[in-house]
């Protein structure tokens, strides 16, 4: 169980909605951030504000080591071999743009296809289709699970990448990729890894896993928006093009050629975002000393509770049902429209989201047109999950 002092680090979670205490259920959207992250950014820009790998200066000198050591954090986060395999970004969605403009650039030869799951984000679909690709899904079945059957028959010699997500952030199943990346270097094509919804989640070992790409939010970690990261394997990003020209990316530039620096700095052209990374590393240390077990623990515990609960409501389909799934219900209440349970449920403090949760083909497969997604945190209680299932049954007949 959480203690409360662990939830008392989030202020936001004292706020009042509509005259209510609210009820963040969220979290697949964004995660709240703790006052040490809050902290981090607030002691940047008031103490250490300046331009990284640029200035002889204290305050570039500092902020670039500090930005450094969070590189450093990064990589023994996610059991990466070398430092130099973590590339900074924007976020998930950009991490993606990034691996797909650039492997495609490299490694498509105009008749390309990239294998994706039946149940990816929009961000891990579109940015293929930008690339020129052909996406070959592989199908899911009515519980959420992926079928690998299927997925052994897309390989064809146009195979050029396989690109799944760890855990689907609209079912919440925990999609098995040790075996999805298995079975795609046994066809020698390479695998990225969206952990957008994993990282907060379960442990992450890139080099156990044995995938090529993995990309990740801090924004849904504890941390900052506007940061993300590409881990790469280091033979392949040297084998990239940049996705990016500007400041830093560069060796030397002439007006007839330009050569490239390095890994990681050739993948992140221009000012990055120092003080969100800075406070990415303050989310990291808050979540190894609460312990990736203790959280995917108590995930797990509300998880099953609010399964129980919500399984007595009368007219309630959850949508994902496999058996390995973490953090994410999604679920429909008889016809009623996502929006309005969502709008009746904003009313008495609960936050959830509603929608397509930018997967529109796991809509189409469903034939229906969103779902209500309620998701959790290491912070949340039974006590909240049981505010949900009182505000649903309250609503309940203004819905029918
Ligand atoms: N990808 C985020 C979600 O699932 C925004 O809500």
């Amino acid at each position: 169980m959480i203690s409360s002092d662990l939830r008392s680090q989030f202020p936001i979670l004292d706020t009042q909605v509509h005259g209510r205490q609210l009820v963040y259920l969220d979290n697949a959207a964004t995660t709240q951030k703790p006052l040490r992250v809050i902290n981090a950014l607030d002691s940047y820009y008031r103490t250490l504000n300046s331009n990284i790998h640029r200035g002889a200066h204290y305050l570039a000198t500092e902020a670039t080591e500090r930005y450094e050591v969070v590189r450093r954090q990064v990589q023994a986060f996610i059991h990466a071999r070398h430092h130099h395999e973590i590339v900074f970004t924007r976020g998930t969605t950009e991490s993606i743009n990034l691996v797909a403009s650039s492997f495609s650039r490299r490694f498509f030869t105009g008749s390309d296809e990239v294998i994706v799951s039946g149940m990816e984000h929009h961000s891990n679909i579109v940015p293929w289709q930008l690339a020129g690709a052909s996406l070959r899904p592989i199908p899911f079945s009515d519980e959420g699970i992926l079928d690998l059957d299927a997925y052994e028959k897309l390989f064809s010699p146009r195979t050029r990448i396989v690109a799944v997500n760890h855990v689907s952030n609209t079912l919440g199943t925990v999609n098995p990729v040790a075996d999805i990346i298995r079975i795609a270097h046994n066809h020698g094509v390479p695998v990225l890894v969206d952990g957008a919804q994993a990282i907060s989640h379960l442990a992450v070992d890139v080099q156990a896993l044995d995938c090529d790409f993995y990309c990740f939010s801090g924004h849904k970690m504890y941390g900052p928006m506007g940061v993300g990261v590409v881990y790469g394997r280091e033979e392949i990003l040297n084998e990239l093009p940049p996705y990016q020209g500007g400041g830093e990316m560069i060796e030397n530039v002439t007006f007839e050629q330009t050569t490239y620096n390095q890994l990681p700095f050739k993948f992140e052209a221009g000012t990055p975002s120092v003080g969100d990374v800075i406070a990415l590393g303050e989310a990291i240390s808050f979540m190894n000393e609460v312990g990736i077990e203790n959280i995917a623990a108590q995930e797990d515990r509300l998880l099953r509770y609010a399964t129980e609960r919500i399984l007595q409501i009368p007219g309630v389909r959850i949508f994902g049902t496999a058996p390995r799934k973490t953090s994410v219900l999604s679920f429909l209440v008889g016809d009623a429209h996502p929006y309005d349970v969502g709008t009746l449920l904003d009313q008495l403090g609960i936050a959830v989201r509603t929608g397509h949760h930018c997967t529109q083909p796991i809509m189409d497969r469903y034939g229906i047109p969103g779902t209500v997604r309620a998701s959790f945190a290491v912070y949340n209680t039974p006590e909240e999950v049981d505010a949900l299932m009182n505000a649903l049954e309250r609503i309940l007949p203004m819905l029918q």
